[in-house]
């Protein structure tokens, strides 16, 4: 078994859990947790000229180009804290993304350890999406019915008291972010599963269930938490 490497993509419709599994993960295995949505959201609050050219296109629930996105990416997986692996959470997002991936990959001499899917109804994505809500001040994520603060408006890690909303969560963006991913994302799955890299899990359980099912899938690839 290997140790304290992981080099990992969690794919997944918006709301499957990807976010949500994958600083669970981060802290478990003590590598970088990587979200381009986060990202791009930084972006846009920083005002910069990428954060203007992505809010157009996250607000109607697009997907940004695939050049803007695979530059953000290679300049980030460069830096120190990735030296000991990555878990790519929204990335990639479409064919091109992933051989952009596998391009950079190649050239450092790293293999990907495992492509997971969390799969869930379309039905219930909605209901995730739209009762999701984050703490203002450290981003902790929350849920109206499935994940409330210990004590209600009050942020479990920061003691927080302002939450917010993301603007691309309202019902009809949802359903066209649903539609990108059937149309742009979904195509990556025959993709990765040529290479025997793809493993679904069901992301419609519990949780910790569906952390216990990612940890399976990783010891069988033969990487073991440190
Ligand atoms: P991004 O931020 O990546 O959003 P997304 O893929 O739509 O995914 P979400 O963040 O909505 O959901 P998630 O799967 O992380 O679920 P979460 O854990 O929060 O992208 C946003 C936008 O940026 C895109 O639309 C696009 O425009 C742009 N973009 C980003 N990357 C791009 C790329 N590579 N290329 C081009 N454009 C890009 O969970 C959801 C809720 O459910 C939470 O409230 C959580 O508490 C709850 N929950 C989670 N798991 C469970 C469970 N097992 N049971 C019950 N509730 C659960």
């Amino acid at each position: 078994m290997r140790e304290s490497s992981l080099e990992l993509i969690l794919l997944g419709p918006p709301g499957a859990g990807k976010g949500t599994q994958s600083k669970l993960l981060e802290v478990r295995y003590g590598v970088a947790q990587i979200s381009t949505g986060d990202m791009l959201r930084a972006e846009v609050k920083a005002g910069s000229p990428i954060g203007l050219e992505a809010k157009r296109v996250m607000d109607v629930g697009g997907l940004v180009s695939d050049q803007l996105i695979i530059r953000m990416i290679g300049e980030r997986i460069a830096k120190p804290d990735c030296a000991h692996g990555f878990i790519l959470d929204g990335f990639p997002r479409t064919v091109p993304q992933a051989e952009a991936l596998d391009k950079l990959l190649h050239e450092t001499k790293v293999d990907l350890d495992a492509v997971i899917e969390l799969k869930v109804d379309e039905v219930v994505l909605v209901e995730r999406i739209s009762g999701r809500f984050t703490c203002a001040k450290c981003g902790a994520g929350y849920h109206d019915r499935f994940k409330q603060p210990k004590q209600p408006g009050v942020c479990d890690v920061c003691g927080g008291t302002e939450f917010i909303r993301r603007p691309d969560d309202r019902a009809e963006t949802v359903h066209a972010r649903l539609e990108a991913y059937r149309a742009q994302t979904a195509p990556i799955m025959p993709y990765y599963a040529a290479k025997n890299r793809l493993y679904s899990v069901d992301g419609m359980a519990e949780m910790d269930e569906v952390e216990a099912q990612i940890e399976a899938v990783l010891r069988r690839v033969g990487v073991q938490a440190p």
